[in-house]
């Protein structure tokens, strides 16, 4: 059975007691999850017993350290639905982001081209498109999102019938880090391949600690994801990039490790996409920490995974609706009280009236409630419904229901001290 309280035990941090004495209720969990002692145990036995440099001493430490890495980057591959050879380590999903804008947008995209993103991404999935348009002087459009906190799909259907094969990238989120919003991926990806030949990327850096995701089957061209939000270590994540495009993707890094040949005057690069993408030392205890965090979501099975999350959303949602001051943002159908068909995953974000995010969030804080409030990286998704702030609740798959009424009735606390 999936019992989050016995994973609770897993996670040293969630039973380390508060400054205030109080137990920490953790829902700040798409800024990052906790680590379990597995994932901690790894990297700490990596340091203990493996460490050496990878690809480069002939000596058994040199050669414990490579396997480890090689491993590690086998099964954060398999856990994805991808092989090695479509793997591309990178610090995080901002960092694979900007990889797919430097290394294949650089090459391909030209003058007066179009770039799509969207208006409810996290600014790592629109800075970097904003600056690739402002080099190559071509346009960069947000896909609108509808009232309802999806996005609105005539409006792309509209924009890739007119434009054509100007469109060169579409970018979107998997999950909203804000709305919640769970995006259909193959549904974009059918509309955008009727009309353009754009690469498409996705962020899914929320999505990958709830879903079970299979790269191959979304039929995206790159995806970004960040150990960190899956119970991994912070400082490494990946881009997965679709084998067939591999040629029109160059190196962004330069430096050791990734080279063929080098000259005083040029260098050649590794064909092996591993190398050639892997400028300098990598994060080994890294990938060693990540892979074993994808085997203990594996264990728990991420369809269990993934009907915990559905959970927690609908549990959190019915418990906000029967609160007057508070108004949910992002996908909510109304159907028997807040039933939600599929549409949300991994987070709730809410306004409260009359109070700022902010003083929420350290009401919520007072009683041992970590949750995170501002514009959560997302101000062009603020700015267009008009929202100075909103506070966000997140989970994961140590977060009980019970950690959601403490949640609840700590935000009653919110009207006791405005109120006075
Ligand atoms: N992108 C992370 C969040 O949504 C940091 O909080």
């Amino acid at each position: 059975m999936f019992d989050p309280h016995m994973l609770q035990q897993d996670f040293p941090i969630l039973s380390t007691p508060l400054k205030s004495g109080k137990k920490l209720i953790y829902l700040d969990n798409a800024a990052t999850s906790q680590k379990p002692q597995v994932v901690i145990d790894a990297i700490t036995q990596y340091y203990k017993r493996d460490n050496a440099n990878v690809h480069r001493g002939i000596h058994e430490l040199g050669d414990r350290s490579t396997r480890s890495w090689h491993e590690a980057r086998k099964t954060i591959a398999t856990f994805f639905g991808a092989t090695p050879e479509e793997l591309v380590m990178t610090r995080n999903t901002t960092e694979g982001l900007n990889m797919v804008a430097y290394s294949y947008g650089e090459a391909c995209v030209r003058e007066g081209d179009l770039i799509l993103t969207t208006v409810m991404d996290h600014h790592s999935n629109q800075v970097p498109w904003q600056e690739l348009a402002r080099r190559k002087k071509a346009r960069l459009e947000m896909i609108p999102v509808t009232r309802e906190g999806m996005l609105d799909l005539e409006w792309l259907e509209r924009k890739v019938k007119v434009e054509g094969e100007k469109v060169k990238i579409v970018a979107f989120p998997h999950v909203s880090n804000t709305l919640g919003t769970l995006n259909p991926v193959e549904k974009i990806v059918r509309l955008v391949r009727a009309f353009t030949k754009a690469v498409i990327a996705l962020d899914a850096a929320q999505s990958a600690p709830h879903l079970l995701i299979n790269f191959d089957r979304l039929g995206v061209d790159f995806m970004a994801v960040s150990a960190h939000k899956m119970l991994g270590p912070m400082g490494i994540g990946a881009l997965f990039i679709r084998q067939s495009l591999l040629e029109n993707v160059s190196p962004w890094l330069f430096g050791g490790g990734m080279i063929g040949e080098v000259t005083k005057e040029r260098a050649t690069f590794a064909d092996d996409l591993e190398d050639r993408f892997t400028a300098g030392t990598p994060d080994v205890a890294g990938a060693v920490g990540w892979a074993a965090a994808c085997e203990y979501l594996s264990k728990l099975d991420m369809k269990k995974v993934e009907q915990h999350d559905k959970e927690l959303v609908n549990y959190t949602l019915e418990k906000l609706q029967a609160i007057p001051e508070v108004e949910i943002v992002g996908p909510v159908e109304r159907v028997k009280r807040y039933e939600v068909r599929g549409k949300r995953c991994g987070s709730v974000a809410f306004l409260y009236k009359g109070v700022h995010a902010h003083d929420v969030a350290q009401v919520l804080d007072s009683e041992g409630v970590a949750v995170r409030s501002g514009h959560h990286c997302t101000m062009p998704l603020h700015a267009a419904f008009g929202w100075a702030a909103t506070t966000r609740v997140s989970f994961n798959v140590y977060t009980s229901k019970e950690d959601i009424d403490v949640f609840v009735r700590a935000l009653g606390k919110v009207k006791e001290v405005f109120e006075k």
